[in-house]
């Protein structure tokens, strides 16, 4: 197995295997990337080309385990046998629904997937009682009923209401005829699935750890609560109907039963990257653009640089693959709307219009930061876009892909609000890590902000029709 060194971000990067020549992450922040990644216009994240989904039904694939499917039906012990078989039937993607994803591929959907509007994240802890079988059972089980998912079906065939009558529905049904809507569903492993906080090695994997997915070190001014922190597994659902994303997190959760439970999860509503070109910028609640600068799908270089896991940094299971780093940030927004619009253009160090740099131009106009723009204002020597650009972080990027969140109000009577914060990269002490140090150390924002949970997951790679989630970290 090729295991890289730990590199500076300089470092070179030999070419992939019918992929993308990779560049050192120093070159992809000044690349001239090719504008020839088909891939955001479809949804999926394969760089070769997405993978048709097919029915599901070819010879070999499976439905749900007989245990996922009782799971499912919640207390059905007991009950009629269920059916286990193919997939063509079951709800169809009726109705209102933007199209759907694609699910198998090189690349897990929902990373250089067009950010959609809504969100349900989930992170879950394997069962004390849980074999390394039982889990490999459950990611079968998962990957099963993900690929229906995706296209608007119900979790199995007999679904919401096509089960016998005496028996809880395999589905829950809230999703019936809202369609895909472009769900997505990216699956994560944390560190403590390779090996528990005890240091016990519970399901044999942890010689296949990655070197890299370590958790994150406290940054100044964390006050991280653990309970909604780390986490054995993730998903990430992302879809334009903000039930449809719930549906796939409950479904999911429901066939865990008995092997995994949820640990924290939380609701997004409003995007605050874009990841295509497609896409306008959105805004945060701070009123800023937010996403202007993030990696973008047709960015091709940049993408291959900056996100994936490549063939010369290991393990070899994960190539292909991502990391994903997740921080819960409470912005504490009563105290940022008593701000001066001058004094929040100098923190962001862009307008809050147009989303300018204030070193002048336009929105998409690179910064400048040692010049003055036309009204005599420059960049902070402490803004967030100069401490968090490139050039004062060796060249990483990150694939921004987060959203807003509002879960209600404290006891003060000030909103619970800020942005649950998604980043994508090919190495997080690299990428995340330094650049969270050195805006933990002196970015303006962190008057207006605080960060509360945090994980970190690796992104298996894209899964192949009859493979499961992560299925090459269980082979030798
Ligand atoms: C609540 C917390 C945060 C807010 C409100 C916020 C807001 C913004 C805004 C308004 C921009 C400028 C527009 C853009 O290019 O996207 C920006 C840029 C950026 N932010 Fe944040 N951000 C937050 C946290 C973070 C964190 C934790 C990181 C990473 C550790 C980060 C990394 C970046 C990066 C890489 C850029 C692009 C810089 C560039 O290349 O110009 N942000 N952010």
């Amino acid at each position: 197995m090729a295991r890289r060194e730990r590199r500076g971000l300089g470092r070179s990067r030999p070419a992939r295997t019918g992929g993308v020549t990779g560049a050192p992450l120093g070159d992809a922040a000044t690349d001239g990337d090719s504008a020839t990644g088909g891939d955001a216009a479809t949804g999926g994240d394969s760089a070769t080309g997405p993978v048709a989904p097919g029915d599901g039904s070819s010879p070999g694939r499976r439905g749900l385990s007989r245990r996922g499917l009782f799971a499912a039906a919640a207390g059905a012990a007991g009950a009629a046998a269920v059916g286990t078989g193919g997939f063509a039937a079951g709800r169809a993607s009726a109705g209102g629904g933007s199209s759907p994803a694609v699910f198998f591929g090189e690349h897990q959907a929902g990373i250089v997937t067009p950010a959609q509007d809504r969100l349900h994240f989930a992170a879950f802890d394997v069962s004390s009682s849980a074999s390394r079988e039982n889990l490999i059972e459950l990611l079968q089980d998962w990957t099963d009923a993900a690929a229906r998912l995706v296209r608007g079906l119900d979790v199995t065939e007999e679904g919401a209401v096509g089960g016998p009558a005496l028996k809880p529905p395999d589905d829950t049904g809230e999703a019936l005829g809202l369609g895909a809507s472009g769900l997505t569903l990216t699956f994560g492993l944390g560190p403590t699935l390779f090996r528990d906080r005890d240091g016990t090695d519970r399901f044999g994997l942890a010689d296949r750890k990655p070197e890299l997915l370590a958790e994150l070190p406290h940054f100044s001014g964390d006050q991280l609560d653990a309970a909604l922190s780390g986490g054995d597994l993730c998903i990430q659902a992302c879809a334009d109907d903000p039930q449809v994303a719930v549906h796939a997190i409950r479904n999911l959760s429901r066939i865990a039963f008995g092997r995994a439970s949820l640990r924290w999860s939380q609701l997004g509503f409003g995007r605050t990257s874009s990841t295509s070109t497609a896409q306008q910028t959105p805004r945060n609640l701070f009123g800023f653009k937010d996403g202007t600068a993030n990696i973008k799908a047709e960015e091709t270089g940049t993408v291959d640089a900056q996100v994936w896991v490549g063939e010369d940094d290991g393990p070899d299971w994960l190539v292909g693959g991502s990391y994903l780093v997740t921080r819960k940030i409470r912005m504490t927004i009563e105290i940022w709307d008593r701000q001066s619009l001058d004094e929040q253009e100098r923190v962001i160090g862009r307008d809050k219009g147009e989303g300018a740099p204030l070193s002048g131009g336009g929105e998409i106009t690179e910064p400048a930061f040692s010049a003055l723009g036309p009204d005599g204002r420059g960049i902070d020597v402490d803004a967030h876009v100069r401490l968090a650009h490139p050039t004062s972080n060796d060249g990483a990027k990150l694939l921004r892909r987060g959203y807003n969140y509002v879960d209600g109000n404290d006891a003060l009577g000030t909103l619970d609000a800020g942005l649950f914060f998604i980043a994508y990269q090919r190495d997080p002490v690299a990428q995340f890590t330094a650049m969270q140090r050195r805006l933990a150390g002196s970015d303006l924002l962190n008057e207006y902000i605080t960060h509360v949970s945090s994980g970190v997951f690796a992104i298996a790679p894209g899964i192949r029709e009859g493979q499961h989630i992560a299925q090459a970290l269980f082979e030798d």
